[in-house]
């Protein structure tokens, strides 16, 4: 299966360095929009997915071999950590992740074990050792942010407000500091250990940072994100930063010490470029367009690689992940825009 040259655009345009064509990858590239997926996912709950090394591998080389994307993101779930740890969380289809046990105290914080990946999600890490042999594009590992995993934890369940969390971060100030420092330290020793077992590429997604305002922001999650990529750095793996909706935290994420900062449709480049974000971007498609007429999703997509391409190292992505209405020749025909796209000069 790895007969194929390895195509390391996605590494180097990480590094905000210059190529031959601009890398692209889906986030929730792989999942229901895909008939192959379904008929899969019919036969396992989705942490069985996640526990089978070969079928986690295989859904995650699915869209790579069907939509000729520049890398693979491991199939799992920023909840996947949470489980061995004493989170009763299931991931309900059309729902999304739902908790028996929601955190209400230091004391719920307390009961939460140290993640010892080894012997949590072994697993994992045989997906990702196993991924490396079969794959010729870079495998990128990922987890969610503290922020994000914490109201998951507090809410029960996906929120509209996140009313239960703000309100546990403003009203239980040193049991929301054990939280981050617990989900902090969880979330390097995680993504350590998949950069060991090889992956390439770690992104961290904070989907709902974006419910705080950019004050609360610098005082309650900085440190914590700082600590992260910091220890991160000494790896030397490329580190990326995504969340929803957080335009307005985007200076803030310029001053961390992340390689990559992924942006949600609603910051286009030139905004982020113009409130002075220097990093390398990915981004930024509103993935809604894939349901759109194919010339209003082409000429929006090379809006964004006209934008992107003014500074060497961009990769494309959508604003969000992938919806399961989507259509897979969507992808197919957007992916081979992206590789034929030149830049007029
Ligand atoms: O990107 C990929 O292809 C890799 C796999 C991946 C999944 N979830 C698989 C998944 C990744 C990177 C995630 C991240 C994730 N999970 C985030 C951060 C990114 C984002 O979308 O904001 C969040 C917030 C979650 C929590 C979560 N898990 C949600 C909101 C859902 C969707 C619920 C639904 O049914 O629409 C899940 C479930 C989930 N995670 C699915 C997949 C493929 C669907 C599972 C199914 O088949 O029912």
């Amino acid at each position: 299966m790895t007969s194929k040259p390895f195509n390391d655009t996605f590494l180097k345009a990480c590094r905000g360095e210059a190529t031959e064509r601009v890398p692209v990858w889906y986030m929730r590239q792989a999942g229901r929009y895909q008939p192959e997926y379904r008929a899969i996912r019919a036969k396992y709950s989705f942490f069985e997915m996640n526990y089978i090394p070969e079928v986690c591998a295989e859904v995650t080389r699915l869209p790579v071999e069907q939509l000729g994307v520049d890398a693979a993101i491991l199939f799992a779930d920023i909840m996947t950590p949470l489980k061995p740890i004493g989170v009763d969380v299931n991931i309900e289809s059309g729902v999304g992740p739902v908790i028996g046990n929601p955190i209400t105290s230091l004391a719920d914080v307390e009961r939460l074990q140290d993640l010892e990946p080894e012997t949590h999600v072994p697993y994992i890490m045989e997906s990702i050792k196993l991924l490396r042999e079969q794959l010729s594009v870079p495998l990128i590992g990922f987890a969610g942010a503290p922020f994000t995993l914490a109201s998951y934890m507090i809410e029960g369940g996906p929120s509209k407000h996140y009313h239960k969390t703000k309100a546990f971060m403003y009203t239980e100030p040193a049991a929301w500091q054990a939280l981050m420092d617990k989900l902090g330290d969880m979330t390097i020793t995680y993504l350590k250990a998949q950069i060991k077992a090889g992956a390439q590429a770690v992104q961290v997604f904070d989907s709902w940072v974006g419910a705080l305002n950019d004050e609360d922001y610098r005082e309650y999650i900085t440190p914590v994100m700082t600590r992260i990529f910091q220890a991160l750095k000494e790896t030397g793996v490329p580190t990326i930063y995504f969340g929803i909706g957080a335009g307005h935290l985007l200076l803030d994420w310029n001053r961390l010490p992340v390689d990559v900062v992924g942006l949600d449709w609603r910051t286009s480049i030139t905004t982020a470029r113009n409130m002075g974000v220097t990093k390398t971007l990915q981004g930024n498609l509103d993935p809604t367009l894939l349901l759109a007429p194919w010339e209003k999703l082409e000429a929006k997509a090379k809006e964004i690689l006209d934008e992107g391409t003014k500074q060497p190292g961009f990769i494309f992505n959508l604003g969000h992940g992938v919806f399961p209405d989507a259509k897979v020749e969507t992808l197919q025909k957007l992916t081979a825009f992206i590789h034929s796209y030149k830049r007029d000069v």
